[in-house]
Order: structure tokens, then sequence, then C-alpha cells
């Protein structure tokens, strides 16, 4: 038999395979209740405007409410030969209200209503992300107060630089995890506005209120140009990208943890509740956790590549190719909550150990540097040349096999005349950390008037 909605054009009805390829309902039965908030909507407009009677728009109402109770309730029949949501739940309103069902449909399209029901269910998604950021932020911002002063060793190319302490290396992360939640503000006031009413492409010819139906729907403002709203997708685009770049940033700290939490780093112990065993080797405790955050950057950044793919090249307005945008949002955005709620429990539950971080600061000539600039604050050396004297002094410590702080004043001397005592004063972590000063530094002073900064950021 032809199709319900369409049969006046058709006498045969679809392929199987046809309608295989064709059907959305598998998946975007998800925004269920969006599109009935957007049917109500606009049956509300429709009413307003004259366009419907207030008894067919009561029966609308009704009706609908009825659907969505049966669509939570789990008894809803979704049907594949109605393709989407969109068919599926107008199909059961005329099974249940008749002939005023057949009236919804006035001065609109599906085109504008799966652009409606898509920006409400991702809009969702930024409020949801920033939510889940923001308690990640709150988790690291405790890690930074309980070490604010512990020292650790700071690395560049993964080899020790400089000594840093435990509360900056957190707040490394606050401040790109912050950025996060800018980019998700950022994009989702930019995408506050309402597609409904655009109708197929061109707009329509009744007397509807578009202003009415954004406004019901919690948008700022109509979109401006129907073309453009039916056709646009920045919005999930812009959610993937943002995500991606999340994703990114969780993937480098997972990345961190499991270096730290190795039996040959130890800064960090991972609790049992964030942490697996293995079924063969008894001691094992695996970080599953980090190493599945570190990984869902694969399909949310494939899913921002999917997505720009499908929608590169397509010409104005609608074309079916942009069916293909809701399951890569939808996994990507349950992807990035997982791991955003992961990654927030991880980072609550885990133990820096401070002996270990401390241990590891003073090793690797980390105070180098410190003593360079002694050579130059002090003898009033030029730098390149404080620089390669502390390199010669290196290269002797590493000789002796010993630290910096271990050679000797004749050791010290052997190289450079005139150092003196004075310059053991600077080869401790604990001083260099605190005379990193300058403004954004690792001492702990620097590092706490951040996190006073981001509390009251957050409220
Ligand atoms: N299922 C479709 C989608 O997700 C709804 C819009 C269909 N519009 C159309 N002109 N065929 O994009």
């Amino acid at each position: 038999s032809s199709n319900q909605m369409w049969g006046g054009r058709f006498s045969a009805g679809p392929d199987a395979i046809m309608e295989a390829i064709n059907a959305s309902i598998g998946f975007d039965q998800r925004m269920a209740a969006q599109d009935i908030a957007g049917s109500r909507a606009h049956a509300a407009m429709l009413a307003a405007t004259g366009i419907l009677s207030d008894s067919d728009a009561e029966a609308i109402r009704k009706g609908l409410l009825t659907v969505l109770s049966e669509i939570e309730g789990g008894t809803f029949q979704f049907s594949t030969a109605l393709e989407d949501i969109h068919m599926n739940v107008e199909a059961r309103l005329k099974e249940i209200i008749g002939e005023p069902a057949g009236r919804l449909h006035t001065g609109r399209s599906r085109n504008d209503q799966v652009a409606t029901d898509f920006k409400l269910w991702v809009r969702d998604q930024f409020d949801a992300a920033i939510e889940g950021l923001q308690a990640l932020i709150r988790a690291l911002l405790a890690q930074a107060e309980a070490g604010a002063d512990w020292v650790m060793p700071g690395f560049t190319h993964l080899q020790t630089a400089q000594p840093v302490t435990w509360g900056h290396h957190m707040m490394a992360y606050v401040e790109m995890f912050g950025r996060d939640v800018g980019r998700f503000r950022d994009a989702r006031a930019r995408m506050n506005e309402c597609p409904l009413g655009a109708a197929a492409l061109a707009g329509t010819s009744f007397p509807i209120d578009r202003h009415m139906t954004a406004q019901a729907l919690g948008f700022d403002r109509p979109a401006a140009n129907s073309l453009d709203a039916v056709s646009d997708r920045d919005f999930a685009l812009e959610f993937l990208a943002d995500a991606s770049i999340c994703a990114m940033h969780l993937s480098r700290f997972a990345e961190e943890l499991v270096i730290w939490s190795s039996a040959q780093f130890r800064f960090v112990t991972l609790s049992d509740r964030f942490s697996t065993g293995s079924s063969i080797m008894p001691q094992k405790k695996n970080p599953d956790a980090a190493e599945l955050i570190r990984a869902k950057i694969g399909r949310i950044f494939g899913a921002n590549v999917a997505l720009m793919t499908v929608m590169k090249g397509l010409p104005l307005a609608y074309s079916k190719d942009m069916q293909e945008d809701k399951e890569q949002v939808f996994d990507a955005a349950d992807n990035l909550m997982l791991a955003l709620a992961a990654m927030e429990g991880m980072v609550r539950d885990m133990s820096a150990n401070r002996e270990s971080l401390a241990a590891a600061a003073g090793s690797g000539f980390s105070t180098a540097t410190d003593l360079a600039d002694w050579l130059v604050r002090v003898l009033n050396m030029p730098f390149r040349d404080a620089h390669h004297v502390t390199g010669t002094l290196v290269a002797l410590a590493e000789k002796k096999g010993c630290d910096l702080p271990d050679l000797t004043l004749g050791d010290m001397q052997s190289v450079h005349a005139e150092i003196t005592d004075d310059v053991f004063g600077v080869l401790g972590v604990e001083n260099s950390v605190a005379s990193r000063t300058s403004y954004g530094g690792t001492a702990p002073e620097q590092v706490r008037a951040q996190i006073a900064r981001w509390k009251e950021v957050l409220g």
C-alpha cells in the first residue's frame, strides 16, 4: 500500500530496502519529547493567529499529551514504515483524536520541524556539558587546594624540567576546562534561534507568528532566513567541535593519570571504585576509566569529521543527507557526558602521593635553572654563560652519580671559582617553587590566588 502521508501521488509502497535506508525512527525517537513540545507550541500559535479553531487546538494539545505519556510509558508502537519520529507522532495523534490531527501540519514542514527538534535536543547537551565541566572543575579545585604547596616535577618533552606544585598542575586543567565551558556557552548563545515556521524552505502564506513559537520554546528569536533555517546544522557542528576540544583535554589528563598511577611514577593512587583488576595477574590495578576517557576523543572527533563531511557540498536547502546528523551527535554527546562524569569521579576519589611527588621533584637536576639564575643574580654573569657553567656542573653531578645539591662547594668552585656557599640555598625544590612568584607562576601563593579566583567565578 502507498504511504499515508503522501499516498496521493504514489500508487506503490516502498521497497523493503528503500524503507530500511530511509527510516530514522530507530534513532530519532530520542527526540520525541522535543517533537511534541514543538508541535504543542505550533498548535497553540495556529489557534492564537486564528488559523486553527480553539477546539481543534485543544484536541491536538490533549492528544499530544497522551502520545507523550505513551512514549514515556514505553507502550508506544514505533513503526519503521512511518519513517521518523515526526510521522510516528502525527499518525498516532490521528488514531487518538481523528480529523483535527490532520490540521497540525498547517504552515510547517518536517524540514523546519526536524531542525527545531534537533536544536532543542542539542541545546540541552550544551547545558549538560557545561554542568559536567563545572563539576569536574570543582573536583580539580579540591585537589589543588589540598596540595597547593606540594612539590612535584614539571616536565617538558616528558623530561624533568623545573619543580612545580601539585596545585599548579591541577589548576592548569581548570584553565583548560574553563575555556571549554566558555566555548559551549558561546555556541549555545549563537544557536538559540528558532527554525520553526520556515516551513519546507520558503516560509508560508499562512499568517503564522514565528516570534510566538520561538518564545514558547525558549529561543531568543526566530531564525531570520527560512532557507538557512532548514539547512543549517552549524549548531550540531559547533557542539561536536567544542566536544572534540573538550575530549582532547580529557584525553591529555587521562594520559597523565595513566602515567602517574604506574608503579614507576606512583604520583597518584586511583580509588578501587575507578579501577579494575586483572583476571590472571593478581597484583594488577588498572586505570581503565582513564584509558577509556583517553580513547573517547576518537569517536567524538570522528563524529565531528563525519558531519562536516556530510554537510560539505550540500546545496540549499534541505537534503536527506542531513538525516545523518543525529546518530553522530547522539553518540558524541553520550560519550562526552560519560567521560566527564568518569573523570570527575576519578579526580574526586584519587589521592596524590605527596612523598613520591616530592622525591621525584628533586631528581633529574630539576633546579638547574635556579642555579643558573643565581649565577646571573649574584655574580652578575650573562645568562648564556651561566647556562654553560650550570651545564658543566650538571655533567659533573651526572658523572659523580649525584644530584646538584649533593655537589661539594669544591666541586662547584672547580667549575667556577667565584661560586659561594650561598648557592646551596637555591638548589632545594621548595625554594625553587616559592621563588616563582610571577603572575600565573607555580609559587603556592600564586596558586592559591588562582584557586580563590576560580571559586568566585563558580560562585
Ligand atoms: N527524518 C528526517 C530527518 O531526520 C526528517 C525530515 C524529512 N524531510 C524531508 N523532506 N524528507 O532529516
